[in-house]
């Protein structure tokens, strides 16, 4: 590749069928569920945005702390003709503060949301111009092809702010062996995990007194009406957010106000009052836990990195 960073957007974004399909099976399970990825249109991304300056929600600005100590000893373990893979094209304030550090030779963010995908991909190419900036946009809860440009560098995975938590722990170890499957054998991973902790601190990061985790967590109707026609009324959905101790993860749902139908790419959905719609898991690991889990999936450890108060951890893997 020229010294002149490249940009170019390569769209696997699944049909709107698929999306629609999906969506309907979720509903007709018992209990109703959808899957989270359908928070993150261009409203849901900008409110997971403003949870992350919550004072609550302690998990981004620990994770920002430690990046913040330990930038330089994780770029030393990765050495040089890296293309760093983020798994969600997140925050750009933590990307921007790997890319300047680890100076990778190609970027390929990879998310669903093509508008945010290609905000933030575009705006990163304006502020790193020699950098080879390749958005893919897809769901990467599946295998997704990357750009031939990056086929001779070291594959680096990058799935900040404990979003391995929205996984549950099959979930969570299949998407970990499609990660190893794309950054193949002596690339690496860094991921950074919540912990599990004292239940009133997990419950306030999801209940928080301004209201913005509820919105977030009601916008995923919105982005249904908007995609597929359908036909919610979110007034009439309160948002709940508890910790589940068998399982380890804080759960959110929607519970319906009332008695209601709702249409939905041509079908009827109905609720009792009271039911509750599962939105999300956000399963919180032990450091002993979730190395298991990421050694069953094909990886081994190079470094790990905690805070004082055993809230989070970073992990840096390394694929066998
Ligand atoms: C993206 N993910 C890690 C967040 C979490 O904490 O599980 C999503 C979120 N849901 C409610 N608040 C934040």
């Amino acid at each position: 590749m020229s010294s002149k960073g490249s940009y170019a957007f390569l769209d696997n974004k699944p049909a709107q069928q698929e999306m629609a399909r999906e969506i309907l099976a979720g509903l007709k399970t018992q209990p109703k569920t959808l899957s989270p990825k359908y928070f993150y249109d261009a409203q849901g991304s900008a409110l997971f945005d403003q949870i992350t300056e919550l004072d609550e929600y302690y998990l981004t600005r620990t994770e920002m702390a430690l990046f913040d100590t330990h930038l330089v000893d994780i770029a030393q373990h990765l050495g040089g003709n890296v293309c760093l893979i983020e798994y969600g094209s997140g925050s750009s304030v933590k990307i921007r503060k790997l890319l300047q550090t680890v100076t990778p030779a190609a970027y390929v963010p990879v998310d669903i949301s093509d508008e945010h995908l290609q905000a933030n991909a575009r705006a990163l190419h304006k502020d790193f111009p020699a950098l080879n900036v390749l958005p893919v946009c897809a769901d990467f809860t599946q295998r997704f092809e990357l750009p031939a440009a990056v086929a001779d560098m070291t594959k680096v995975g990058f799935f900040p702010g404990s979003s391995i938590g929205n996984f549950d722990p099959q979930g969570a170890q299949r998407f970990l062996e499609n990660v190893h499957a794309t950054v193949g054998p002596g690339g690496a991973m860094l991921v950074g995990v919540d912990r599990k902790k004292s239940v009133s601190v997990l419950e306030q990061a999801y209940n928080d007194k301004q209201g913005v985790t509820a919105a977030f967590n009601l916008n995923v109707l919105t982005h249904i009406n908007n995609e597929l026609d359908a036909d919610f009324e979110p007034q009439q959905f309160s948002h709940v957010a508890r910790y589940n101790p068998q399982l380890g993860c804080i759960q959110m749902f929607l519970r319906s106000d009332v008695k209601q139908r709702v249409e939905i790419a041509g079908e009827t959905i109905s609720f009792v009052e009271g039911e509750e719609l599962h939105t999300e898991n956000s399963y919180k690991y032990d450091p002993d836990e979730f190395l298991a889990l990421a050694d069953s999936a094909g990886f081994g450890s190079l470094a790990q990195f905690s805070d004082s108060r055993a809230y989070f951890t970073l992990y840096l893997l390394q694929a066998r």
